[in-house]
């Protein structure tokens, strides 16, 4: 079984046909997924996608673009929907220097806001950090989240995952490992350890190969998983294996031998 931790589902590029991508994903060994919001309206739609489906699960916040249209009545409805049993993070969260979309100032402001109410929810962060590497890190060295988090599709060199392990977070890794130029992201795919790695899509962006430049679903997420596992010179079944343990460390709202059953009906089986 394998987790991708990060989708967009409601992008238009997927929802339009949503039930054929997810029974592809399915067939293709991805059967949990957890679907990301990055402002109010596609937060709230993140948490009724996780209502209709069990495998589904939902993270609501506020990306740095839209940082600067975020205000009082954003933040209520996102402490709202946070305490919904089937959000597992606040995110996604962070820094994007690369389309600076939102002046940096708030941007830098509104990620270290998320963070103090992710701490008062009791879920841990998903962090974008896009060319804003050295911010990201300063501003979590000051105000670490108290239920730590996951810096997704992680770009970063080792240096920096090295100061990232130390501070207890976890790594999620997409489409990119697959590319030709992905130097990088191989030297700490091949160096962190193996409890703290994750995956993800982050469809409909991000593709791995033979996929690239063309439209990203959560099944491509076993094309990500495989590259993973002839990196680390493990079988697949090894990495969906620790990635799902993983999943259970980082999201401590998932109950461990939850069912499809979902998590609300406190029965347990014999
Ligand atoms: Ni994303």
């Amino acid at each position: 079984m394998i987790w991708d931790v990060h989708a967009h589902l409601n992008d238009p590029r997927l929802a339009g046909e949503l039930e054929a991508v997810l029974a592809r994903a399915r067939a293709a060994g991805v059967e949990r997924i957890v679907n990301i919001g990055f402002d109010g309206d596609s937060s709230a739609a993140s948490v009724a996608l996780a209502e209709k489906y069990d495998f589904i699960y939902a993270a609501v916040g506020v990306h740095p673009h839209d940082a600067a249209g975020a205000g009082p009545q954003t933040w209520d409805r996102l402490r709202d929907l946070a305490r919904h049993p089937k959000v597992l993070a606040w995110g996604e969260i962070g820094l994007d220097y690369y389309r600076d979309l939102s002046p940096r100032d708030i941007q830098r402001r509104v990620f270290t806001e998320q963070i103090e109410m992710a701490d008062e929810a009791g879920l841990p962060i998903v962090i974008h950090d896009r060319d804003a590497h050295g911010d990201v890190l300063a501003v979590v060295c000051e105000r670490p989240p108290a239920h730590g988090g996951v810096f997704h599709s992680y770009s970063g060199s080792w240096e920096m995952a090295r100061e990232v392990l130390r501070l207890g977070f976890y790594l999620s890794f997409s489409g990119p490992i697959t590319y030709r130029n992905a130097r990088q992201a191989l030297e700490v795919l091949a160096k962190a350890p193996a409890d703290r790695l994750l995956l993800e899509t982050d469809c409909p962006y991000l593709p791995p190969e033979p996929h690239r430049g063309k439209r990203n679903e959560p099944a491509y997420a076993a094309l990500t998983a495989a590259k993973m596992a002839e990196l680390r010179n493990v079988s697949l079944e090894e990495i969906s294996r620790i990635t799902t343990e993983n999943v259970y460390r980082v999201f401590t709202r998932l109950q461990p031998g939850e069912t499809d059953a979902g998590m609300d009906s406190g029965i347990k089986p014999e």
